[in-house]
């Protein structure tokens, strides 16, 4: 089931060095990819489902993620994401997350406890949207960058005002700071990684919602 192992390694450390290569489009401040650290494999952070419904909009992500700025990478992606494990937060449930949300929502670790590239840190992978889907506004310790592939969606941080987002941009959510993500007609897909060790269950809900 596992995307061979030496093509998904090149293809993280390429994504990594685009994110090193930018800076977050809100603040402007540069990304320290922390060194790679090692730890035991355990797979209770997350649900794994490859029949996830989003996934019907992933060649469509795909695609559009083709017509942009990072359609080297993005075409890169397509080699391996069939052979990725698609999952969901395993805290995110029914009783705190919208049917909708549930049904529009996935992500497949390249690298962490439960990717097929074994780390504590850097963790990342690729999370896809699918229309018209709110991830409501949520926040967790360590800190996160977003390397944004698809044209059409929107974010919104701490208590601002929802901006645009394109292809090319680079996001980093500061420790415990605020963050939600919508769409509209098209799909989103997305690098995102984590720069600090976490539990991807410690993840918690806004409590007003966005
Ligand atoms: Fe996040």
């Amino acid at each position: 089931m596992n995307a061979d192992i030496n093509e998904l390694e090149k293809l993280n450390r390429l994504t990594w060095k685009a994110i090193t290569a930018r800076r977050d489009m809100v603040t402007g401040c540069e990304i320290q990819v922390p060194n790679q650290v090692s730890t035991e494999r355990q797979d209770d952070e997350s649900r794994f489902d490859n029949a996830l419904p989003v996934l019907r909009h992933l060649d469509q992500a795909l695609s559009l993620a083709a017509r942009y700025e990072l359609a080297e990478i993005a075409n890169k992606f397509s080699r391996v994401v069939g052979e990725l494990r698609w999952s969901q937060n395993s805290h995110y449930t029914e009783r705190n997350s919208s049917s909708s949300f549930l049904a529009g929502y996935a992500y497949a670790g390249f690298s962490g406890p439960d990717a097929p590239i074994l780390c504590a840190v850097p963790r990342g992978g690729l999370l896809l949207l699918g229309p018209d889907v709110v991830y409501p506004g949520h926040h967790h310790e360590p800190r996160e960058v977003y390397l944004l592939l698809t044209p059409g969606s929107q974010w919104c941080l701490d208590e601002g005002d929802w901006f645009d987002v394109s292809p090319g941009d680079l996001i980093f959510h500061n420790s415990w700071q605020m963050h939600a993500m919508r769409t509209f007609d098209k799909p989103l897909l997305a690098f995102a990684g984590w720069l600090d060790v976490g539990d991807r269950r410690a993840i918690d809900w806004s409590k007003e919602g966005v």
